[in-house]
């Protein structure tokens, strides 16, 4: 087989394996995560976009590093045409230094930039990752998902009020769980009293509300004067231990797409818990994902 043709299988082998995400031909400093076969999930989104980015990349430079090892007899192979035109790039002739060879190994844990692809996967309409149901502006909830406040997202709550009691604070139940159509009323209440742009940034629209999960508890007065007593301050060093997380914490409210709430916690579960807090982030940039609406 002519080697014009080994190049050009070996570049268009390079980029139709950015959806695997095992190869990684880039020299970028980019983050390498473990392919989906190792993993058992498919990488988020953000992921997926790292290694279409830098195999996109990769694959241009190896375009254009073999376009100038082109012998005289493709002399009429331009260097902007064989980049533009990846069906074109291979040469017909000259022999690729062995530097030009696409990697296909997998990342490994031993690279330094290495990290596990997070497990994604959408059940009946509702995104998980690593096991976490995901409600924000970006990954909705179905309509009739309706599961009620989760069992034990309750008994947790009830053993860090009471663990808090002993203390002498007093935190209480105030919201859990809220239906597609109750959301939908509180939140055409709150577009009809400040509109839509304002009212997007302290409640969620139908679908697209953690309270909808069963898995999101709001306590005492839900509101900002909350978040100077004693018990807020309690609830944020302590929630972890129970397996909450302050979901809209201050300051990441561009990331989050949500305003600070001192009052809501979501219930994760302790591994999750500790791991987002110990990382100092918010639930979206721990697992890589926007919260943005997307009109
Ligand atoms: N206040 C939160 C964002 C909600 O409406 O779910
Ligand atoms: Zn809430």
């Amino acid at each position: 087989m002519k080697r014009s043709i080994l190049i050009t299988l070996a570049i268009a082998a390079a980029l139709s394996c950015t959806a695997c995400g095992s190869t990684d031909s880039g020299t970028t400093s980019r983050r390498k995560f473990a392919s989906a076969e190792t993993t058992t999930a498919a990488p988020t989104e953000a992921a997926a976009s790292a290694y279409e980015e830098s195999t996109t990349e990769a694959a241009s430079e190896e375009v254009t590093t073999t376009a100038e090892t082109t012998s005289s007899e493709e002399e009429t192979t331009t260097a902007a045409a064989v980049e533009t035109t990846t069906a074109e790039a291979a040469p017909a002739g000259g022999e690729a230094p062995a530097e030009d060879v696409i990697k296909t190994e997998a990342p490994s844990p031993e690279d330094a930039d290495y990290a596990p692809a997070p497990a994604k996967h959408d059940i009946a309409g509702i995104t998980y990752i690593q096991g976490a149901l995901i409600a924000n502006k970006t990954y909705s909830l179905p309509a009739d998902f309706a599961p009620g406040l989760d069992p034990t997202c309750e008994n947790q709550f009830y053993k860090m009020t009471n663990d808090a009691s002993k203390q002498g604070l007093y935190i209480y139940f105030a919201s859990g769980f809220r239906s597609y159509e109750y959301q939908s009323q509180i939140y055409n209440n709150y577009v009809a009293r400040d509109g839509q742009a304002v009212a997007d940034t302290y409640s969620a629209r139908p679908g697209h509300s953690e309270h909808q999960s069963g898995l999101a508890i709001d306590v005492n007065s839900i509101d900002d004067s909350f978040a100077l007593t004693p018990e807020a301050k309690w609830l944020a060093d302590h929630c972890h231990e129970y397996g909450f997380i302050l979901r809209y914490p201050q300051g990441k409210e561009d990331i989050t797409g949500y305003q600070y709430e001192s009052w809501h916690v979501r219930y994760v579960g302790t591994d999750l818990s500790y791991a987002i807090r110990n990382s100092g982030l918010t639930m979206e940039e721990y697992f890589g994902i926007d919260s943005k609406y997307k009109d």
